[in-house]
């Protein structure tokens, strides 16, 4: 049965996942709130879970989190590899891990170190880890962080911001250089299954054509739009084409798989297998650029400073409230939580009726369907 402290002296703040702008502006709210309003003690756990399995950790004051607001990734490191029901301890004779359920430990190093609760934050794998934890007694109280902005109940996660004014650059800059050599040129852009960074960071810089997971594209609809291009004297076509996107009855393009992770596909490539493609069927010349973690690193947009303080904030008063077990949320504009367990395991996806959908196409932008 969850549980919830009776009264809280000391809280333990990990980040799990892959990394994003912002997540220090959260660890500093966390931290000095804790310390200067309600008057416990924060324990840095290293790591993500890791550091929970492993026992690192170390206490945080008010002056380890000063000037932290605009650094990119986290002072606490992070870890998309640690599971701790299913946590790779070695590997066997022909080197495939072996995975052990090490949740054990984590409970007697959380008693050990006299956390009374935790402060996850973190993506959905965050908080299905989070939702493991609070079944064995442990209470856990989330912030949602992702550049993919595809976690359940909340209309945005702090990260995505950032990212979307990354890619847009990255585009805007491709752009000038599609133009000059008359190319046709594809971005790829992270986001795993969902397709919310591509959609925004293509409406932002007005590419010719965009494609997302959501929507199976047509490699002939792709071709006919870069020719007719063409034929209309435009030079070039710009592509936003998300590392999740694929083809109508076609598969995901995989990067690489990472056998101790516990969600071990790695989306990737599938810009340069589509621009080989049209290259083939259009006789246009192609290039393909993959931005990758490009779009994680760096300082937040203020956008996200004010979000992950704002994220931040509300899990101090989810603490000082004992509203433990949930999560802090962005809903229609008002600041609330949703239960842990509800986003737990699930990716929220760009629906059909999205307004920016419709958007995208009122300008003529092509989805490939
Ligand atoms: O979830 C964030 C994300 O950046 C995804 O957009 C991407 O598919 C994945 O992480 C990359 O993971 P890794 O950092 O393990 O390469």
């Amino acid at each position: 049965m969850p549980t919830q402290p009776k009264k809280t002296s000391r809280i333990g703040v990990l980040t799990g996942g892959g990394d994003c702008p912002g997540i220090n502006a959260v660890i500093r709210v966390v931290t000095k709130a804790a310390i200067m309003q309600l008057g416990i003690e924060v324990i840095g756990i290293e790591d993500g879970f890791l550091g929970l399995i492993r026992n690192r950790m170390h206490p945080l004051s008010y002056d380890d989190v000063s000037n932290i607001l605009t650094v990119g990734g986290t002072i606490l490191g992070t870890s998309n590899k640690a599971d701790p029901e299913h946590f790779a301890v070695g590997t066997d004779d022909h080197g495939k891990p072996i995975f052990e359920d090490v949740t054990r430990r984590v409970l007697e190093h959380v008693r050990e170190r006299r956390i009374d609760g935790l402060i996850c934050i973190g993506g959905d794998g965050t908080m299905s880890g989070a939702a493991r934890l609070i079944e064995h007694g442990i209470p856990c109280i989330g912030v949602p962080k992702t550049i993919d902005n595809d976690l359940m109940h909340t209309d945005i996660t702090f990260g995505f911001a950032t990212a979307v004014q990354i890619a847009t650059e990255c585009l805007d800059r491709i752009h000038s250089t599609a133009s000059s050599h008359h190319r046709v040129m594809l971005v790829e852009l992270m986001g795993r299954n969902a397709g919310w960074l591509t959609l925004n960071a293509g409406v932002a810089s007005g590419a010719d054509i965009v494609l997302i997971p959501e929507i199976p594209y047509e490699l002939d609809v792709v071709c006919q739009m870069c020719l007719e291009r063409s034929r209309r004297g435009k030079r070039f076509t710009l592509i936003a084409v998300s590392e999740g996107a694929r083809r109508k009855g076609g598969k995901q393009v995989v990067d690489k798989i990472v056998h101790d992770s516990p969600d071990p596909i790695r989306l990737g490539g599938v810009s340069t297998v589509l621009a080989e493609e049209i290259s083939a069927a259009t006789h246009l010349e192609t290039r393909a650029t993959i931005l990758g973690h490009i779009q994680r690193g760096g300082t937040p947009v203020a956008f996200d400073r004010v979000l992950a303080t704002t994220f931040g904030h509300k899990a101090i008063q989810m603490v000082a409230l004992n509203e433990w077990n949930n999560v802090a949320v962005r809903q229609n504009g008002a600041t609330t939580m949703a239960p842990i367990a509800s986003v737990a395991e699930q990716q929220r996806t760009v629906p059909f009726d999205d307004p920016l959908i419709a958007m995208a196409r009122a300008v003529g932008t092509c989805l490939g369907d």
